[in-house]
């Protein structure tokens, strides 16, 4: 089979692991008989400061020939946050309708977890993150700005199309794993927004009787995330609340650079996305450092949604006995003194 791959590395430590990523990737794809076309997108925040948008205005329409894309991370310190993030990863996740961001959580053998006695495969989760709307929705105002009345607003939004999809998937994904499924909420303090939410679980249960649901509320699972992490399986999350609870997760799953994430279009009318879920890390950018594992894992992701589970199996495999393996090159996030080349090389000598 032959693909047709997007690839935007983005900035800071983005192109780093991506780059470095793509040997890896090459090699495994080589050895399955699938051929590989890459199209690289340099859109990100110096092309912000130099052309004043973070993508071309027919962005969209470009990326849209493609069979999925890869995003490395956005964020420069020149350029303000919401600029970077609404003017190129969210336009592409609401644009494709990519309501469903999946992201796994797994302790893999040779990496410590910050909580003691975790052992690899103790902590193995999956938080189903609404992707397109809720918190992040771009509604809201800043009347009066730089009035002494000044006011910001700033609303949440859920539609039954965002909320129906990402739930309907967790509940898929809860009835091809363990039959459970935790729902994060806050309808105790958000009296439409997420009690709309609860109504949705319920609804959708309905279709899944065998999945049994657990109902916790957003403050409760943090300290269960820290207290009781083996008890959960999949878990379904508004906007926020699963962008930073996966954060969470990746932590006591030994780094954020292990850390995988997919935005799917479930219908795959659009490509859908994937991405490691740490940001552009400008603290270690250029070092040579950055760990490259969460965006190999995301093309883990990426062949898997494709329906090439051999693949996917194999880079899976290429960084578990990596990780398992103390002799091995590692990064300093996970205890190591390597580099990311480092690491990517001794990947694909594993694959080749
Ligand atoms: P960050 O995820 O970039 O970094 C948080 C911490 O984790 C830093 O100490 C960093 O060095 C470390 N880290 C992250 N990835 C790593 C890797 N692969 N290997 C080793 N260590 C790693 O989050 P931060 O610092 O809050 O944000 C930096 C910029 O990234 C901001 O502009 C932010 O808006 C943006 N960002 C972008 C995201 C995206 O493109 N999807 C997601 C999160 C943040
Ligand atoms: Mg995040």
């Amino acid at each position: 089979m032959a693909y047709d791959i997007a690839i935007i590395p983005g900035d800071g430590i983005g192109p780093e692991v991506v780059d470095h990523s793509m040997p890896v990737v090459e090699t495994a794809a080589d050895a399955h008989g699938v051929s590989l076309e890459i199209t690289r997108y340099d859109w990100s925040s110096e092309r912000y400061l130099k052309k004043g948008s973070m993508m071309p205005e027919d962005g969209l329409d470009r990326l849209s020939e493609h069979d999925a894309i890869v995003l490395g991370a956005v964020g420069h310190p020149d350029v303000a946050d919401h600029v970077t993030l609404h003017g190129l990863r969210l336009e592409i996740t609401k644009g494709f309708k990519q309501h469903v961001c999946k992201r796994p959580s797994y302790l893999f053998e040779g990496v410590t977890s910050p909580l003691r006695g975790y052992a690899a495969g103790d902590i193995d989760f999956v938080v189903y993150r609404q992707n397109t709307e809720g918190e992040y929705t771009h509604v809201g105002g800043r009347p009066y700005e730089g009035f002494e009345n000044e006011v910001a607003i700033q609303s949440a939004l859920f539609t039954r199309e965002g909320t129906e999809t990402v739930v309907r998937a967790a509940f898929e994904a809860a009835t091809e794993r363990e039959g459970k499924l935790t729902n994060i909420t806050k309808s105790n303090a958000q009296a439409y927004g997420m009690v709309f939410w609860d109504d949705i679980v319920a609804e959708v249960h309905e279709e899944y009787p065998d999945v049994q649901v657990e109902r916790l509320l957003v403050d409760a699972a943090s300290m269960d995330f820290v207290r009781r992490p083996e008890a959960f399986d999949v878990l379904v999350a508004s906007n926020l609340f699963g962008d930073i609870l996966t954060d969470l997760g990746a932590g006591i799953s030994g780094s954020l650079g292990l850390a995988p994430s997919s935005n799917i279009d479930p219908t795959r009318t659009y490509p859908s996305m994937f991405e490691p879920v740490h940001g552009s890390a400008f603290d270690i950018t250029g070092d040579g450092i950055a760990n490259p594992l969460g965006t190999v894992l995301s093309w883990e992701l990426l062949w898997e949604h494709l329906g090439e589970s051999a693949l996917a199996e194999t880079l899976r495999h290429a960084v578990s006995a990596q990780l398992a393996d103390s002799s091995s090159p590692r990064t300093p996030d996970i205890g190591g003194s390597s580099g990311t080349e480092a690491v990517t090389e001794d990947l694909r000598t594993r694959i080749g």
